[in-house]
C-alpha cells in the first residue's frame, strides 16, 4: 500500500492510501459511503489476474486516507473526490486514460470525474449507483445524519445502514460479510460521514445528460439493490450511447461483495471487450 498527497491550499491537502496491483489496462477503483477500498478485494484480484492493474483508492476520510481539518463542517463536493482522483494519477505519473469503477458514492464521483477530467477517462463503470440527485427529503436526510453523527456514533450509522445496504437473504446467510462491512463503517470517523453526506446532499443531477456521454459504460446492479433499484440503472445503461446492463443475481447494493464472482466477471468481460 502507498500514500500520495493530494489537494489544494483551499480544499486542503490530504493524503491518499491506494492499493496498485498488476500492469496492463488500469481500471481505478472507487469504494462507497461510509466504506473503504477492501470492498474490491475480490475484483482486485480478478482484474489483475485477467492481465490487467488494479488501483483501489481509499477515499479522503476512509480507510487509510486523512481527512482535511475543515471538511467535515464544510462538507466534500463530489467534484473534490473526482479532483483527488485526477490529483492522485498526476501524482502517480499515470497519464493514459483510466478505466473508473465507481461504487455507490463512488458513482457519483465518477460523473463528476467525466465531466472534470474527460481526457484522464476511457470507460466508465457504474456499480449500484444513481446518475440523478437527491430529492428534498433525502437530503434533509443526509443534512440530519451529518449534524447528529457524533452524538449518535458510527454504531448507530451502521444499525441505520446495514438493512438497506444488503439483500435480506445475504443478511440471513452471509454474516461474515455483513460484519465485515459493519467494522468498516463503525472505524469510520464521524467527520468523513458528515463530509460526505454534506457532499451528497447538495451533489449534481447528471441524469438529463446521458445521452452526451459517448464512452463505453457498463452498469451493475444486485437484483435487490434498494438504494440503487436494478430498473433505473438499467434506464441509465439504455439512454447512455454505448451504455450495456448487467444484473447481478443474490444481492442487494452491496453486489461486490454479496456476490463477489459475478461482478468481477462482469468487469472482465467488459475489460476484455474495450
Ligand atoms: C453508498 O453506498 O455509497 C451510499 O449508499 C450512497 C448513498 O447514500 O446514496
Amino acid at each position: 500500500m502507498t500514500h500520495y498527497e493530494v489537494g489544494s491550499v483551499e480544499t486542503g491537502r490530504v493524503t491518499l492510501a491506494v492499493d496498485d496491483q498488476g500492469s496492463g489496462r488500469l481500471v481505478l477503483l472507487v469504494h462507497g459511503f461510509p466504506l473503504d477500498r477492501q470492498m474490491w478485494s475480490h475484483q482486485v484480484a480478478t482484474i489483475v489476474e485477467q492481465g490487467h492493474r488494479a488501483i483501489a483508492v481509499d477515499l479522503r476520510g476512509y480507510g487509510e486516507s486523512t481527512l482535511a481539518p475543515h471538511d467535515g463542517n464544510d462538507g466534500v463536493d463530489m467534484h473534490r473526490y473526482a479532483d483527488d482522483l485526477a490529483e492522485l494519477l498526476l501524482a502517480m505519473r499515470i497519464d493514459e486514460p483510466v478505466v473508473l469503477a465507481g461504487f455507490s458514492m463512488g458513482g457519483y464521483i465518477a460523473w463528476e470525474f467525466a465531466r472534470r477530467h474527460a481526457k484522464r477517462l476511457a470507460a466508465l463503470i457504474l456499480c449500484d449507483t444513481r446518475a440523478g440527485a437527491d430529492s428534498k427529503e433525502a437530503a434533509d436526510n443526509r443534512l440530519k445524519m451529518a449534524e447528529l453523527v457524533d452524538k449518535w456514533g458510527t454504531r448507530h450509522v451502521a444499525d441505520m445502514m446495514i438493512p438497506k445496504l444488503f439483500a435480506p437473504s445475504s443478511q440471513a446467510e452471509q454474516s461474515k460479510v455483513v460484519d465485515a462491512v459493519r467494522e468498516v463503517i463503525e472505524s469510520t470517523p464521524t467527520a468523513a460521514i458528515a463530509a460526505a453526506q454534506r457532499g451528497m446532499a447538495r451533489r449534481q443531477d447528471f441524469s438529463e445528460r446521458l445521452e452526451e456521454f459517448a464512452l463505453p459504460a457498463l452498469l451493475i446492479a444486485g437484483e435487490h439493490d434498494a438504494i440503487s433499484p436494478p430498473a433505473e440503472m438499467r434506464n441509465v445503461a439504455e439512454r447512455l450511447p454505448n451504455g450495456q446492463f448487467v444484473q447481478i443475481s443474490e444481492a442487494g447494493h452491496m453486489a461486490p461483495v454479496e456476490n463477489p464472482a459475478a461482478v468481477s466477471s462482469a468487469i472482465t468481460q467488459f475489460l476484455a471487450e474495450l
